[in-house]
């Protein structure tokens, strides 16, 4: 069964064509971030427009690519929240067209909980596998970190999320944005540090630098064992203060530095949530996975505490993305899902 998948709820506009949940047909998604990068933010008002610039072009990329017509397409998943109101609404827009002229039923997705769904679609393991292992059977832990979220979810059932564990202040991937802001590194600010981290950490593996006493606080010290939420403010106000104290300390280490201090804190909930719940599976997804740093580490995680960590195996499912929608489209609609055309878009997580 083939589904198309729609996203223009922030900042990418994509839409994909998935075969039976797990098989990526094609992938065509335009990123508009450097419309936004001079704003070092996402401006709402521009996102609209250029989702609405490019998502015709981009269905077009995808039947062209994958050689398919309207008339092999089961349904027509979308992100239908959260997001931004103005860049939903073109994603549903499309859903809309393409549903009253070919008749295709629409299912509306939670694009957060697509990004818990990218894991199922890893074509080298299906591909080369006669034994295809279930992949993350329900419920298991899923832990979001992305621009707006840092959130951990028991993921009971498609469509069933429960809570526990969530931004307090800045999400992750906004306090990354914030913290290159300081150091007057671009936007968005994630693949800064982390690439500004690297050339710190290869200074001391070749030994041209002795490490040394970091100098950002360790905040998970005074933080209590059963925390399971996130709060990122701290340490990105202890970056600017002593980005101010100690201006001869280099860029690259304070990047190091504050990745370093958010990763032991990204462990220490996942840990915590493991203990609290008993459930040993976890499914990581977000923008913030394209960190090489934090997959390493959660996969150190994982053998150390004899638990199984999935995450997106390529950084381009990391980001919002058309497959994703596609996916989670795959398994609601199988489980009978559909929704009227009269559906509403929202800026909330719940709907
Ligand atoms: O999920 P996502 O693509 O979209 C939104 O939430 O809108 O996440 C974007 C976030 C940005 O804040 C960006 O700085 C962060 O993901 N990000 C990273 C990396 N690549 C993107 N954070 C840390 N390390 C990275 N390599």
């Amino acid at each position: 069964m083939i589904g198309l998948g729609i996203e223009s709820s922030c900042d990418e506009t994509s839409l994909g064509l998935v075969r039976d949940g797990k098989e990526i047909l094609h992938l065509a998604l335009f990123s508009q971030i450097e419309s936004h990068a001079k704003f070092r933010g996402v401006v709402p008002e521009i996102a609209s427009r250029a989702h609405l610039e490019k998502i015709n072009l981009l269905l077009d990329e995808c039947l062209s690519h994958s050689g398919l017509d309207f008339s092999e397409i089961a349904y027509v998943a979308v992100s239908q929240r959260p997001g931004l109101m103005g860049s939903l609404m073109i994603g549903a827009q499309m859903a809309r067209c393409i549903h009253l002229v070919h008749g295709i039923p629409i299912v509306c997705v939670n694009h957060l909980e697509a990004h818990l769904s990218v894991v199922r679609l890893n074509i080298d393991q299906l591909q080369n596998s006669q034994e295809i292992k279930p992949i993350a059977p329900f419920p298991h832990l899923g832990l979001l970190l992305s621009g707006g979220n840092s959130s951990i979810y028991i993921h009971k059932d498609w469509n069933e999320l429960e809570l526990i564990g969530d931004t307090m202040d800045d999400a992750l991937g906004e306090a990354f944005d914030k913290a290159a802001s300081i150091l007057g590194l671009g936007y968005p600010g994630g693949p800064e540090i982390e690439k500004s981290a690297n050339i710190y950490e290869q200074e001391i593996i070749s030994g041209s630098k002795k490490a040394e006493i970091p100098i950002l606080p360790k905040l998970l010290k005074s933080q209590p064992h059963h925390e399971l939420h996130f709060s990122f403010s701290g340490l990105k106000t202890a970056l600017l203060n002593a980005k101010k104290d100690h201006p001869s300390i280099s860029i690259n280490r304070f990047c190091f530095e504050f990745q370093e201090t958010s990763i032991e804190l990204v462990l220490r909930n996942i840990k915590n949530a493991i203990k609290k719940t008993g459930i040993k599976t976890v499914v990581a997804g977000g923008g913030v996975l394209a960190n090489t740093r934090l997959t390493n580490k959660l996969k150190e995680f994982a053998l150390d505490n004899s638990v199984e960590i999935l995450f997106p195996k390529n950084k381009i499912l990391s980001t919002d993305n058309g497959v994703m929608v596609a996916c989670l489209g795959y398994y609601l609609f199988t489980k009978g899902i559909k929704d009227e055309i009269d559906f509403q878009v929202s800026p909330k997580r719940i709907a």
